[in-house]
C-alpha cells in the first residue's frame, strides 16, 4: 500500500469513533483531509465541526458540514487529528502543518483524542522530526536563543504565517526523553505561543495504518 492508501485506511477507521449527532473536533493535515472526505459520507449524523485551521474549515464547508466557533460549543466528545511523531506513551510532536496552537486548544477541550497516523509516525523517542514552536514575531530572536540553551537548533519556517498571525521555529536536533517535562519548561518562555509537544494532553488512542491493516493502540 502507498502512504496515501495507509492514511486513507486510518481516516476511514476513525469514522467508528465519531459520536453521532454531536460536534466533532477536526485537526489539520493530509491524513485529516482524508478523514474529512470520509466524514462527508456520514454528514447527516454530524451535528457540526470545530476545526483547527482555516484549511480544514474550508474543506469541511465544501462538504456541507457546518463549522462552529469553539466559543459556541459546550461539548466535543471526540477530536480526530494526525501527528508528525507519536511515542509509545501517546505523546506526540505536532505542527508540521503549522496549526499547532488551535490543535492544542481543541485537543484540550475534547473528551477523547483519536490520533490517526501511518506507521512511519511511530517512534521510540520523539525528536527526529523538528519540533515546531509558534512564536510572537517580536520575540522570535529571544525565543531562539532560549531554545538553543535547551540544546536545539531552531530554524525559522521561511515565508510561513500561522492562522494566528505568528511565526514558526522548527527546532532540530532534540532527543525528547521526557516530553511532558520539556513541554512544561518551554511553555514558560515569554513569546512562545505554543510548543508542538502534545504530552501533557496526549492521544487517548492511536489508529495506525500499516502493512497489516489498521491497528488500535490505547493510551488511557
Ligand atoms: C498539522 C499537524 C498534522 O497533524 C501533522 O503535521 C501530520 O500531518 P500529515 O497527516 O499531513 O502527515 O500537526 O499542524
Amino acid at each position: 500500500m502507498t502512504q496515501d492508501e495507509l492514511k486513507q485506511a486510518v481516516a476511514r477507521a476513525a469514522l467508528r469513533h465519531v459520536v453521532p449527532d454531536t460536534v466533532i473536533g477536526v485537526g489539520t493535515g493530509s491524513t485529516v483531509n482524508f478523514f474529512i472526505d470520509a466524514l462527508a459520507t456520514m454528514r447527516a449524523r454530524v451535528r457540526a465541526a470545530v476545526s483547527s485551521s482555516e484549511r480544514s474549515s474550508e474543506r469541511l464547508r465544501a462538504h456541507g458540514i457546518e463549522v462552529l466557533d469553539l466559543n459556541q460549543v459546550e461539548r466535543i466528545p471526540v477530536y480526530v487529528d494526525g501527528a508528525d511523531e507519536i511515542d509509545p506513551g501517546g505523546a506526540m510532536i505536532k505542527g508540521g502543518g503549522g496549526a499547532l496552537t488551535r490543535e492544542k486548544i481543541i485537543a484540550e477541550a475534547a473528551e477523547r483524542f483519536v490520533c490517526i497516523v501511518d506507521s512511519s509516525k511511530l517512534v521510540p523517542v520523539l525528536g527526529s522530526f523538528p519540533l515546531p514552536v509558534e512564536v510572537v514575531p517580536m520575540a522570535r530572536e529571544r525565543v531562539r536563543a532560549r531554545l538553543r540553551e535547551s540544546g536545539g537548533d531552531p530554524v525559522l519556517r521561511e515565508g510561513f504565517v500561522t492562522d494566528n498571525g505568528n511565526q514558526i521555529l522548527d527546532v532540530h536536533g532534540l532527543r525528547i526523553e521526557h516530553p511532558a517535562e520539556l513541554e512544561s519548561r518551554l511553555n514558560q518562555i515569554p513569546g512562545i505561543v505554543t510548543v508542538g509537544l502534545f504530552a501533557r494532553r496526549g492521544a487517548d488512542i492511536a489508529l495506525v495504518g500499516g502493512a497489516d491493516g489498521v491497528t488500535q493502540r490505547d493510551f488511557d
